[in-house]
């Protein structure tokens, strides 16, 4: 298999998976790269490696550039198996490579693959001269794992980024130009979304301490490498890690027999009259890391969910449990369904977002049995008056 040159003695040498669907839990519809990267100078440096089982293909593509056990260097970035997982077995080709890491990074290599390595941790502002070029190390902790950390090549003005600024995407495609802006975004969102979102402020700071640099290339992990739309790429960085919303709504709910969808209808269109741009999202057929990339840049959040068995449908448990793993801050929140009897489902989604702190235009809206059309009447007036309140926020 070829590789790909990045510069002059940088080439891409990585794995496309075009198979997986799903990344423990995240939907990948367009599949995913595991980015690897090979630096050809006086000492011979490999940037992470791949998934385990696509590693015949990273030593492949390593081949068509040079002689594998010519490596020195192999840096981990990021000890999660998606990168790490081939390190072993890359080992055994290059014998001589002494495994670069953060410190953080040392203790997760030890517990996943033992203390057989050669490895040489690195505190972060620490270089490695490699001959024409140095290597500079920045810690990126929690930037989404403790051991995180990018590699800095100023000479050729290439960020190995690791993760961050990734999109889970399989093209035969390198390079962002050869894509596109829109699909970019789109996965680049959902990524941050559904993987970053937690560590906001990490991300912030990570940002700040790249601030300076002269990037001209984003070498990440997953997707494609940004080397014409960087200015965009860091602007969305900016805004999502800001947690910067836009003044629009998003509705997810599911429903029985179709009650609760009725007040979704009504607060739907309550608030598009008032002028505020809604997303409605079934989880019966939407999927939750989707949902997610609405979420992002979403100010008012409407979940909804009818009783059963004294709970809440188990789609609205399942989106629920997620929402409090990725914990979005300031957002307003609106919790709505109907029930038969006891009617408890409500309450416990307003809980949710009770935890998560947002604020609440209004009390929940628990409708018994099938909403009359006086009942619609007054959600859609209702979602009509908050929705002035959102707008008249937008133009103040
Ligand atoms: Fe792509 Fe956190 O691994």
């Amino acid at each position: 298999m070829n590789s790909t040159e990045l510069k002059p003695g940088v080439h891409w040498v990585g794995g496309i998976d075009w198979d997986i669907r799903n990344f423990h839990g995240y939907l990948t519809q367009r599949g995913t790269t595991y980015n690897a990267y090979l630096i050809q100078d006086e000492k011979n440096v490999l940037i992470d490696t791949v998934k385990p089982h696509f590693f015949d293909e990273l030593l492949s593509r390593i081949s068509s550039v040079m002689d594998p056990s010519k490596i020195d260097y192999i840096v981990s970035n990021h000890v999660e198996m998606d990168h790490s997982g081939a390190l072993p077995l890359m080992l055994e080709h290059a014998p001589n490579a002494k495994v670069i890491t953060s410190v953080q990074g040392e203790k997760g290599l030890k517990r996943h693959f033992g203390d057989g390595m050669d490895l040489q941790k690195v505190n972060s502002g620490d270089t490695l001269e490699i001959g024409k070029n140095t290597l500079h190390f920045v810690h990126t902790p929690m930037l989404h794992w403790p051991d995180n950390m990018v590699t800095w090549m100023p000479g050729e003005k290439i960020l190995f980024s690791n993760d961050a600024f990734g999109q889970h995407i399989a093209t035969p495609q390198r390079f962002d130009d050869e894509v596109g802006w829109d699909i970019l975004h789109e996965e680049a969102a959902k990524y941050f979304a559904n993987i970053v979102l937690p560590y906001v402020d990490q991300g912030r700071k990570a940002l700040d301490a790249l601030a300076d640099l002269d990037i001209g290339m984003i070498a990440t992990s997953h997707g494609v490498i940004w080397r014409s739309m960087i200015p965009q790429i860091v602007a969305k960085y900016d805004k999502w890690s800001r947690n910067e919303t836009d003044q629009k709504a998003l509705i997810v709910y599911d429903t029985m027999w179709g009650s609760t969808e009725k007040i979704a209808l009504a607060l739907q269109d309550g608030l598009e009259k008032a002028g505020v741009p809604v997303t409605r999202r079934n989880l019966k057929t939407t999927h939750i890391s989707d949902i997610f990339t609405d979420l992002l840049t979403s100010k008012f959040i409407l979940i909804g969910s009818p009783t059963l068995n004294n709970g809440m449908l188990p789609t609205v448990g399942a989106f629920l449990t997620y929402l409090k793993g990725l914990r979005p801050r300031d957002r307003m929140g609106l919790a709505f369904g109907s029930f038969g009897w006891g009617g408890q489902a409500v309450g416990q989604v307003e809980d949710v977002m009770k935890e998560l702190k947002w604020e609440f235009p209004q009390e929940k809206i628990r409708i018994n049995y099938i909403p009359d059309a006086d009942e619609l009447v007054s959600v859609r007036d209702a979602a009509f008056e908050i929705g002035k309140k959102i707008i008249g926020e937008t133009q103040k």
